[in-house]
């Protein structure tokens, strides 16, 4: 039972074809396997997923593209290749060719992947020891990030240890390790692949500190300017409005300070 499972499975692995990956919006072309000889009648199709025709060439009569595939796909009827333009995720799946006359023939089989090209990456220090022969750096992206310890004795460093986090995005991975003297993080897929990278001796160096009291002194000066404004205000308001209503001998009494409540808000 458990052999015939494992059998089958490595039978849908091989019925596959040919693994294509291939990166989002740019254009796709398959091309037969197998050597097409066409007896009149015989009919060449490119297939998805066993269900949908993509093109069905009727030899010698016609050759159509199905509705959907019209915009983008195209066909070559000299060499009876199929190129798909702007390919989306959507496009992915088992691409078929096959002629049928007598029996069925199989003349070429891809498994096609679409795939976004990965998301970019950085690398940050984490730690470094006092003496700054022992630093972890951690590289990151979007959705997962690794975390990785070097061990430096003057120039050269060996890779000690470290964590990953689980990657989310499928078909992705994250690496990060020495090349000449540098911490390279490496984050790829089948069809893109971006990296950060970063000096070991610039590594353990510690950016010059903005003062953190320098920059609150500073907002402290602005808080202080701003409330000195607004009291400056109100009271040039206020002795305004009270001399006004005093000329006019006024008949209700409203006080002035109102006006600075509203002001505070
Ligand atoms: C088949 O035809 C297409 C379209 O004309 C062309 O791009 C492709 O290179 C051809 N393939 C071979 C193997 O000649
Ligand atoms: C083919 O099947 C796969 C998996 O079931 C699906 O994701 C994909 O969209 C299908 N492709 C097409 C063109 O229908
Ligand atoms: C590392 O460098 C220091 C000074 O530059 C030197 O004294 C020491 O011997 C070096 N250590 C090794 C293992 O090379
Ligand atoms: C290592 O760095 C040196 C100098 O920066 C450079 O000449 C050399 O090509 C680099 N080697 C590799 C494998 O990157
Ligand atoms: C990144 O890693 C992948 C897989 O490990 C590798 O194929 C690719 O060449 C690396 N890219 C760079 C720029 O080092």
């Amino acid at each position: 039972m458990f052999i015939f499972m494992i059998l089958g499975l490595l039978a849908g692995i091989q019925a596959q074809g040919t693994p294509v990956f291939v990166q989002t919006g740019t254009d796709l072309l398959l091309e037969v396997q197998e050597p097409v000889v066409l007896e009149r009648l015989n009919v060449l199709t490119w297939r998805v997923n066993d269900s949908v025709n993509v093109v069905k060439l009727v030899y010698d009569i016609e050759t159509v593209v199905s509705e959907s595939y019209k915009s983008r796909a195209e066909f070559s009827a000299q060499n009876h290749s199929l190129l798909l333009k702007n390919v989306q995720k959507r496009d992915s799946g088992v691409y078929r060719a096959s002629v049928s006359g007598d029996k069925e023939i199989t003349v070429a089989e891809y498994s096609v992947t679409v795939l976004d090209p990965v998301s970019g990456v950085k690398l940050t220090v984490k730690l470094c020891s006092s003496d700054s022969t022992k630093v972890t750096v951690i590289c990151s992206t979007e959705d997962s990030l690794i975390s990785s310890t070097f061990t430096c004795d003057n120039q050269t460093c060996s890779h000690e240890g470290g964590e990953r986090a689980e990657i989310i995005t499928p078909g992705a991975s994250l690496d990060v390790y020495l090349e000449n003297g540098s911490v390279i993080c490496n984050h790829s897929n089948q069809v893109s692949s971006t990296r950060d990278i970063q000096k070991i001796e610039d590594l353990c160096v510690k950016p010059i500190e903005i003062s953190g009291v320098g920059f609150s002194i500073y907002r402290l000066k602005i808080y202080v300017v701003s409330i000195g404004l607004v009291i400056m205000m109100c009271a040039v308001i206020s002795v305004h409005v009270v001399e006004k209503l005093k000329k006019k001998k006024l008949t209700t009494t409203s006080p002035p300070t109102i006006l600075c409540g509203e002001f505070d808000h």
